[in-house]
């Protein structure tokens, strides 16, 4: 039987769709039973319409505190039988009621070599710092800003200074490496 998994997106979505379009060709043994955004305007709710993903869109400002609006998300979860949640470009550090609930089964993508260059704009630091290997991290998702236990990684080699055409690497090295990871966690759900 399929898994469920829910993904987490507050801008385009493109790991959204590499890791939908896996599903969809039977790589990942899992359905997105929904994806989440913190941001209604978000492309990657045009995404998630167009592989018939129901999409939880919500306004943080809207909630008094993290902890409500994640009790909310808290109790869609669990209605549709999400087993783990992959975090792909959700902007957000997750709070203790989702990690309380979901701990050990929340993942990131991080667009560098852990632990290096942390927090936003990874790949942007990584370039100022000049550095010739970039890279991609899945790690598991704890309170800590992306710090949780690293699982997989891969290397980006860079010598230009393109910014484009290096997100353009970094970019199609995690559409390979998410789905990959996913698929391996997927397979290990008790
Ligand atoms: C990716 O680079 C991911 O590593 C980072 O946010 C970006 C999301 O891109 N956490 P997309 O929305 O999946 O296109």
């Amino acid at each position: 039987m399929k898994r469920k998994i829910a993904v987490f997106a507050s801008g385009n979505g493109s790991n959204f769709e590499a890791i939908a379009k896996a599903c969809a060709d039977g790589k990942i043994n899992a359905e997105i039973a929904l994806c989440v955004t913190d941001n209604p305007g978000a492309y990657v709710v045009e995404r998630a319409k167009r592989f018939n993903v129901p999409v939880i869109k919500f306004r943080p400002k809207d909630y008094a505190s993290k902890k409500d609006f994640e009790t909310m998300l808290l109790g869609h979860l669990r209605e549709k039988g999400v087993e783990l949640i992959c975090l792909a470009g959700y902007m957000r550090i997750v709070g203790e009621t989702l990690l309380e609930a979901y701990g050990g089964r929340i993942v990131n993508i991080h667009p560098s070599l852990l632990p290096a260059f942390r927090g936003a704009d990874a790949i942007g630091q990584a370039m100022d710092y000049g550095v010739k290997i970039f890279g991609v991290s899945i790690h598991y998702v704890d309170s800590s800003l992306d710090g949780g236990k690293i699982i997989a990684q891969a290397a980006v080699e860079y010598d230009g200074n393109d910014r484009d055409e290096l997100e353009s690497l970094v970019h199609a090295r995690e559409h390979v490496l998410y789905p990959a990871t996913v698929a391996r966690l997927v397979d290990s759900l008790p």
